[in-house]
Parts: structure tokens; C-alpha cells; sequence
């Protein structure tokens, strides 16, 4: 998620747009710029990578003036290049801009644009922007903001915007569809940003936009419109959090926030997925159909978190393409001769795009002849120069050390590419296709209703936090969902803890078995339903705890748990993206309650770039 400053007032633009960007390192970019009105002039400087390198390039330059935008960007559209770094321009080169978001008909704006004359210098959807509005201006001769506003009417997505002019040398306007911005007016100064840190030291007075708004900020004024045009009254609060409590958005840890942020992060990889007729578009795969329909075998590889999405997605996968999947541990792909050629389609799945566990086996696998295809959350990361397609999650960037809303982005990406490959082979009916799509596009609404969880799993936490071992069962997706339970509990309450495919329960783990054990069972839907119920009967008649994450409103499992978690039901290969979800809170809870810090587990690194 990129990071937006924006400042106008009596003092000097420069170090409060570069200071307010250093505010915003925190949510992760790979590269940055700024645009500062100079003398009735839009000079800009973009690097890639740290903001550091931006300012060895302003070092000794002058580049004073009282309005201008910064940015730090995470890349989406386009490689993270000094190019399509922003602020972006329009052809006159009088107007800068910077985004955040993803504009969904970026593609045929731009032909739409370039066949009206106008040239393009970036590979980024934003740039689409500035040439909108730069075209708006020129037809209607208006003012920056109602640019602005019609500019908006035709963009599709999900979007803060944040554009000056040199013909409005005292104003800012900023844009928001579904992506935060917040602007705040000062004495003498206006002030934007695409979070609160980037404004604290200047106010603490702000107006986070609602959907749909447009603001036009001055020194010393805001006023907000609705995207119809009409003024409305802004919504201003008082901000008392320090600078550590804003960078988390008020929670108390990385983590945490990064649990709420789910529904944007799964509805954000959904997002330009699905045309209007229900197909998948997956313009990142560039396969013909015959190459897809010639697989006849297919290898996920991943660690950890990332592993566990892939053995969610096996079900799917099979279900619907009816190919064959093997799962590995990335680093046991490559030691074990498996058997693999140009019909086989390998899978790498990396929050990070770094493992290098991973990176080692889909290269062993490009060897072998094998087609690759990474899911990744980062942009430009080594994964990305080493498949053969890419297709990413638009999670953010996420800081917490255990991964969570990059989890359900992969699952969501991994059910997209699942869909897409069944539609190009014709392996599923369509209407169960397009059931399907409408099912998956709920499921932001419903993860909202899943975090309502939280105070009953912050309850269970206390109870159970003493335990010394914990055990996680679920069949089919379920188990999974177990697996992943386990591992987000142990990572960071370092309590011991197991995910198991409870069918296998009496094979062994069942001797662990004793007063006060808890077991958290996931009730994965139907078919599996029943026998679930049957193994935590079993698990209740050996005196341990149950704790069940069941479907909402079910009186048998309400009966069978000494503590429940309720998600509402969803078709079964979907409920990994829900069930997921009380499991990490869980973990978060319990490590609290154990005086732990969830965001830094021991021994644990974000991404592993050693095998
Ligand atoms: C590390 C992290 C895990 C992560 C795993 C794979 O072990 O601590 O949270 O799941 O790496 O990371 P990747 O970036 O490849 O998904």
C-alpha cells in the first residue's frame, strides 16, 4: 500500500512531504518521489528504492516551494522503476499526481487517451489518471477539482487520488474510492495523507475522507464533496494516539491490524478478476488454450504459511480441473527426483516472492521443462523474474512476522487461478463457475462478520493461554485450516502446537489426549460435517477441552464445545478464507495473554532468503 503526502501552506513543502513520507516507510515501498511547484513550475524527482536514495538526488538542488506531493510506492502495475515511480504528469507537464489503489479499466482509458494524442511515459495505471484529467481541463476549462470529480465518475476501482496543478498554486484536491486519505487544514497549512503518522506533527485535528469524497485542501481550509458534486459538512476528529498507535492504525500490534485489513486484501486480489460475464481474466497467464489444456499434472511448492494456502487449493484445483495435484515443501521438491516435464505446471506460492527454498524449486522445476507460475504479494521480487507467469495478491504490504492477510489473498488468488483454469479447459459447468464467482465476491462482506469473533477468542485465549500443547483437527480444506491454525499458534505464543486431518486422530495423536488438552476442531461443511462431529466426541470423551470453529447458529456443535467460534457458512472449498480467521486471533490472543509480541517472534524472519 503506498503512502501519499501532500502539504500547501506559508512554509517549504520539501521537508514536510520527505518527513511525512519517512512517517509511511513503515508500510513498506520500493520506491519514491515528489512533485513541488517551483516558480509556477511542477518539478518532480522519482528514484527507486529508499526514500534515502530520492535524497541524494535532491541533495544540493534547489527545490523550494509551498506546494507539493510525495509519494512512496508499492508497486502493482509496472515494475518498481524510477519511470513509474509517482508523482506521475499529464502531457503539459503543469499537473502532478499520486496514487494509491488499483484503477481497473486503466487499459482502455489509456488506448482511449494515446488515440487523443497522449503520450505515455510509465507503465503504471496511475499515469492514466493524469491524462484523464489533464484531458477534462483542457475540454472544460474548469478548476482542478471538478477535474477531479468527472475524472472520477469514469474511473473504475479502488482509488485515492491526490493531484496539483500549477494553474492552483494554493490548492491540493484528493480523492477517495474504498482507499483511505485523510486531509487536515492547519494554521495556514493543508495537509494530506494516505495515513494519520504522515500528519500528527502538523495536526492532529483531520477528516478522513468517506468513500466517494473529494476534497479540496488550502492553507488554513478543507472542503469535501460528495462524487455528485455537492459541498457536504466534513467529519473531523480529534487524533491523541501517538506515532507508534497511528502506524498501526490504533491497534495494538502490526498483526492485529493486518487481521482486520483482511477483507480489503481478499476483495483487492479479487478485484479486475471477473468480467462482467462471469469469466475469469487472468491477463498475467499468457497461455493459449491448447498449453492449457496439454497439463496433465500439477506441483505446488511453498513453505510454511504459503504451503499450507496450497494444501487448501489442492481441493479446488482438483475439483474443478480435474488434474492431478502433488504438494511439496519447497525445500524437499528438489531432493526427491520428481517426475515432471512440459505438461506439468508447477505452482509457487511466496508472500515474499524471496523463500529461497521456493525460488530453488520452481528453477529446478523450469529445468525439468515444467511451466511456472508464482502467486506472490510483492511486486518485482525474485520470483517474479523467474516464472513463467505471475499472478499476484493485492494483500499490501504486511509487517507482522506470522502472515496473515496474506494468507487469505493467496487462497482467494489460488481459487481465481483454479476457476480460470477449469474455464479455459472446460472442466467445470459454467453456471457452477459463476456460483462459484458470486459466492467468492461475498466473502469480503462476510470475513467483516467473522472478526466479530474477536472478544469471544480474546476470552478463550485467557482460558487456555497456560496449555502446553494444543491440537488442531479438520478434514479436507479443513485440514488445512488446522495446519495453519497450529502454526500461527506456535510461531508466536512459542506453545507446541499440532495440526492434524482428524481422521488420523486415533492413529496416533490421540494418546496426547487428557484432562484439559485443548483441541480446536474446524467443522469443515458438508460432506465432512458429521464424521468432524464424530472425532470431537471422541475427543470429549477423553476429558479434553473442545474448541470448535463451527457454522453459525448449529445447535450440535454449540452442544459438543466448551468454547465455539461462529462463521457463517459458505460453499465447503471456500471456508479456509473464514475458518482461518478465528484461528488467528486465537494465536494473537494467546500470545498477548502470554505477555508476548505477536509483530516479532523468535527466531523467525519475515522472509527466509537462505535455504
Ligand atoms: C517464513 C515466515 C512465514 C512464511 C514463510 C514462507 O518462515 O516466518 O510466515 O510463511 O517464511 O514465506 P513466503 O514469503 O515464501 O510466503
Amino acid at each position: 500500500m503506498c503512502g501519499i503526502v501532500g502539504y500547501v501552506g506559508g512554509g517549504q513543502a520539501l521537508p514536510v512531504l520527505l518527513d511525512g513520507m519517512r512517517k509511511l516507510e513503515y508500510r513498506g515501498y520500493d520506491s519514491a518521489g515528489i512533485a513541488i511547484l517551483l516558480n509556477g513550475k511542477m518539478g518532480t524527482v522519482r528514484r527507486a528504492g529508499r526514500i534515502q536514495n530520492l535524497e541524494e538526488e535532491l541533495e544540493g538542488r534547489s527545490f523550494e516551494g509551498n506546494l507539493g506531493i510525495g509519494h512512496t510506492r508499492w508497486a502493482t502495475h509496472g515494475a518498481p522503476t524510477d519511470e513509474n515511480a509517482h508523482p506521475h504528469q499529464d502531457c503539459t507537464e503543469r499537473l502532478a499526481l499520486v496514487h494509491n489503489g488499483i484503477i481497473e479499466n486503466h487499459d482502455v482509458l489509456r488506448s482511449r487517451l494515446e488515440a487523443e494524442g497522449h503520450a505515455f511515459k510509465s507503465a503504471t495505471d496511475t499515469e492514466v489518471a493524469a491524462h484523464l484529467i489533464e484531458s477534462i481541463l483542457e475540454r472544460r476549462n474548469c478548476s482542478l477539482k471538478d477535474a477531479v470529480l468527472e475524472a472520477v465518475s469514469i474511473l473504475k476501482g479502488a482509488f485515492a487520488l491526490v493531484c496539483i496543478h500549477a494553474a492552483e498554486p494554493d490548492v491540493i484536491v484528493a480523492a477517495r474510492s474504498q482507499a483511505p486519505i485523510i486531509v487536515g487544514a492547519g494554521d495556514g497549512v493543508g495537509l494530506v495523507g494516505s495515513d494519520i503518522p504522515a500528519l500528527l506533527q502538523h495536526t492532529r485535528d483531520v477528516i478522513p475522507l468517506r468513500d466517494r469524497q473529494v476534497a479540496r485542501v488550502r492553507p488554513g481550509s478543507v472542503e469535501v464533496f460528495g462524487f455528485d458534486g455537492k459541498q457536504v459538512v466534513p467529519e473531523q476528529v480529534h487524533i491523541d494516539w501517538d506515532l507508534e498507535a497511528a502506524e498501526k492504525g490504533g491497534y495494538e500490534d502490526f498483526m492485529l491490524k493486518e487481521i482486520h485489513e483482511q477483507p480489503y486484501a481478499v476483495r483487492d486480489t479479487m478485484r479486475g478478476r471477473f468480467d462482467e460475464k462471469g469469466r475469469v481474466v487472468l491477463d498475467e497467464v499468457k497461455w493459449d488454450t491448447d498449453t492449457i489444456r496439454a497439463i496433465n499434472k500439477i506441483v505446488v511448492v511453498a513453505c510454511g504459511t504459503s504451503f499450507n494456502a496450497g494444501m487448501a487449493a489442492k481441493h479446488a484445483i482438483e475439483h474443478w480441473t480435474r488434474i492431478p495435484v502433488e504438494l511439496d515443501l519447497a525445500s524437499e521438491f528438489r531432493y526427491r527426483d520428481p517426475v515432471l516435464d512440459e505438461h506439468g505446471l508447477v505452482i509457487g506460492i511466496t508472500q515474499s516472492g524471496e523463500t529461497a527454498d521456493t525460488l530453488a524449486a520452481i528453477r529446478f522445476a523450469g529445468e525439468m521443462g515444467a511451466k511456472v507460475v508464482a502467486v506472490t504479494n510483492v511486486v518485482g521480487s525474485s520470483i517474479t523474474r523467474d516464472a513463467d507467469a505471475v499472478l499476484f495478491t493485492h494483500a499490501g504490504p504486511e509487517i507482522g512476522v506470522a502472515a496473515t492477510k496474506t494468507f487469505l489473498a493467496q487462497l482467494v488468488a489460488l481459487n481465481i487461478l483454479a476457476l480460470y483454469l477449469a474455464q479455459e479447459r472446460d472442466s467445470m459447468p459454467e453456471d457452477k463457475r459463476l456460483e462459484t464467482i458470486e459466492a467468492m465476491a461475498r466473502l469480503p462482506e462476510l470475513i467483516e462478520k467473522v472478526l466479530d469473533v474477536e472478544g469471544a477468542v480474546a476470552k478463550a485465549a485467557k482460558k487456555y493461554a497456560d496449555a502446553s500443547d494444543f491440537l488442531f483437527i479438520g478434514r479436507g480444506v479443513g485440514t488445512a485450516v488446522a495446519m495453519e491454525g497450529a502454526l500461527k499458534l506456535k510461531e508466536i505464543s512459542y506453545i507446541h502446537a499440532e495440526g492434524y486431518a482428524a481422521g488420523e486422530l486415533k492413529h496416533g495423536a490421540i494418546a496426547l489426549l487428557q484432562e484439559g488438552v485443548p483441541v480446536v476442531a474446524v467443522m469443515t461443511g458438508q460432506p465432512l460435517y458429521e464424521k468432524m462431529l464424530a472425532n470431537v466426541e471422541e475427543v470429549r470423551a477423553r476429558g479434553a477441552s473442545t474448541i470448535l470453529v463451527a457454522p453459525h447458529g448449529d445447535e450440535r456443535a454449540r452442544e459438543l464445545a466448551d468454547d465455539i467460534f461462529e462463521v457463517p457458512q459458505v460453499k465447503p472449498l471456500l471456508t479456509p478464507v473464514l475458518d482461518t480467521i478465528p484461528l488467528q486471533l486465537l494465536a494473537y490472543f494467546v500470545a498477548k495473554e502470554r505477555g508476548l509480541s505477536p509483530d516479532k517472534p523468535r527466531n523467525l524472519a519475515k522472509s527466509v532468503t537462505v535455504e
